[in-house]
């Protein structure tokens, strides 16, 4: 089939409708794989990221995208621990814009709170040195009210801190190291980045989509030597949960999180990673056939307590079968194919295994019983009279400018989140990562993935997780929901670090 057929079938697909059915409106035959993009790799030191529209390929045909630099995804930041930062964002965009770097503490100038946002034909420019570990972050837009539709039109890329304490274990690098962001679009059969968010099942459970994209290529396949790979992958979805597998059953060796290498690799079946969560993985491709197919899935799940939110079911669907009838987008919970990668015919080579321990992981301080604690609920529900959802912290919603909380530097605190709904809710705060203490109710433990220091954590539905936090920069930073849809409806608070 070629890409015009392909497009008239879609287009087609639009108005037959049997669309509607939500069960087999996509072409029946195997889902066609478009050749994985990877983000050029650029030094943050002394660069221009220009946030302008371009058109760029998707895999099936070029779409609309918002970018930075015309590309999605945006590119790869490389940075060393110590070194500073020098970024200049131009705005080429019809509306405000602001870029955050996800997962860093930096002053509270060069984090893109959204009342630093600048207009279109503005520059802001940002000047922060790298006081993280070395990990996998990643940068996208947070402008007010607007951070999931500019995120979801292609905006966003990974920032790589690298350091020497890496180099002596011999990880895979070069092209043996993919850097892979995650999303899921709705593509419904149009081939565009329009969103929109219509429709109130949205604005509840966040724009889930019914079509998987990695680096911005959709249904994207990558052919991979029989080596061990450096997987580092982000979450970059708005609301789309993933719990990552591969189909020949094969382990994930997960090595790192959000904020760097755990103090020891695990081999993992399943890793479940909520938006704005990474995780780096190693991949042993040495012992597979040449020309065997392996996919990066995500696999079915349930979402505890997810039931009669819009007076239906939201139980598990299957792939592009799992449609929410007239609703767009599969629920939360669908199995769906990412990424495929096919073995060549190429000499065995696994180079080094990872070793069986790497450093230990930096705490956030002592905590005993005198420690100061706070609680964070997060709640959803659909309002009365409206018929629209509301998601607030302790009962309240966003505002510029309110301070909700005031912490003082350089202390550790233990927070609370409790998640009092019946969507799963990522929080994420910034200004410094913390470390997952405990988690009660729901899967009552912490995950292997969240044994290094985090910036965001996954909340199901009855979850309480506790954190241990402290900052060292003074400022106004945000703490919210990483369901962008729900960010952008106001799941979000200002918190004041002082000294
Ligand atoms: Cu990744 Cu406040 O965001
Ligand atoms: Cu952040
Ligand atoms: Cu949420």
């Amino acid at each position: 089939m070629d890409r015009r057929t392909f497009i008239g079938l879609a287009a087609a697909g639009a108005v037959l409708p049997r669309r509607l059915s939500g069960l087999d409106w996509w072409p029946r035959q195997e889902t066609r794989r478009h050749t994985l993009r990877h983000p050029a790799i650029v030094s943050g030191e002394g660069l221009t990221l220009t946030a302008r529209p371009a058109l760029v390929d998707a895999g099936p045909d070029l779409v609309d995208a918002w970018t930075l630099n015309g590309a999605v995804p945006s590119p790869t930041i490389r940075l060393r621990r110590g070194q500073t930062a020098r970024i200049d964002l131009v705005n080429e965009l019809p509306e405000h814009t602001i870029l955050h770097w996800h997962g860093l503490a930096v002053p509270q100038e060069a984090d893109g709170h959204p009342r630093l946002a600048i207009g279109p034909g503005q520059r802001y420019a940002y000047e922060f040195r790298i006081l993280n570990r070395p990990g996998t972050y990643w940068y996208h837009p947070h402008t007010h009210g607007v951070t999931a539709a500019q995120t979801y039109k292609g905006m966003g890329g990974f920032l790589i801190v690298e350091d020497d304490d890496e180099e002596p274990y011999g990880l895979p690098s070069g092209e043996y190291e993919i850097p892979l962001i995650l999303q899921d679009k709705r593509l419904g059969g149009s081939l565009s980045l329009a969103y929109g968010l219509g429709m109130p099942h949205d604005r509840m459970h966040g724009y889930l989509g019914d079509t998987a994209f990695t680096n911005g290529v959709a249904d994207a396949t990558v052919d991979v030597s029989r080596s061990r790979y450096r997987l580092r992958i982000l979450n970059g979805s708005n609301a789309r949960i993933f719990d990552l597998g591969l189909s020949n059953g094969d382990p994930l060796v997960l090595i790192g999180g959000d904020g760097g290498l755990l103090e020891a690799p695990v081999r993992m079946e399943r890793i479940m990673l909520a938006p704005a969560e990474r995780v780096d993985v190693l991949v042993d491709f040495s012992g597979r056939r040449p020309g065997e197919r392996v996919m990066l899935r995500s696999l079915a799940f349930d979402v505890p307590g997810m039931m009669g939110m819009m007076g239906m079911p939201m139980g598990r669907g299957r792939g592009r079968g799992g449609m929410m009838m007239g609703m767009g987008g599969s629920a939360q919970g669908t199995a769906m194919d990412l990424l495929e990668l096919i073995v060549q015919d190429s000499p065995k080579e696994p180079g080094p295994p990872p070793p069986a321990r790497f450093s230990t992981v930096p705490g956030r301080g002592r905590v005993t019983g005198a420690t100061p604690r706070r609680t964070f609920t997060f709640s959803s529900s659909m309002t009365m009279g409206s018929g629209q959802p509301s998601h607030t912290i302790n009962g309240k919603t966003f505002e510029l400018e309110r301070v909700d909380e005031r912490v003082p530097a350089r202390q550790t605190e233990v927070w609370t989140f409790v998640n009092d709904s019946e969507l799963p809710h990522p929080v994420h705060v910034h200004a410094g990562q913390f470390r997952v203490l405990a988690r009660t109710g729901g899967r009552n433990r912490v995950m292997p993935w969240e044994t290094g220091l985090k910036d965001t954590v996954l909340t199901m539905p009855g979850e309480r997780v506790d954190v241990a936090v402290r900052f060292v920069h003074e400022g106004l930073f945000l703490l919210h929901c990483h369901n962008l849809e729900h960010e952008d409806m106001n799941m979000m608070l200002n918190f004041e670090v002082y000294t």
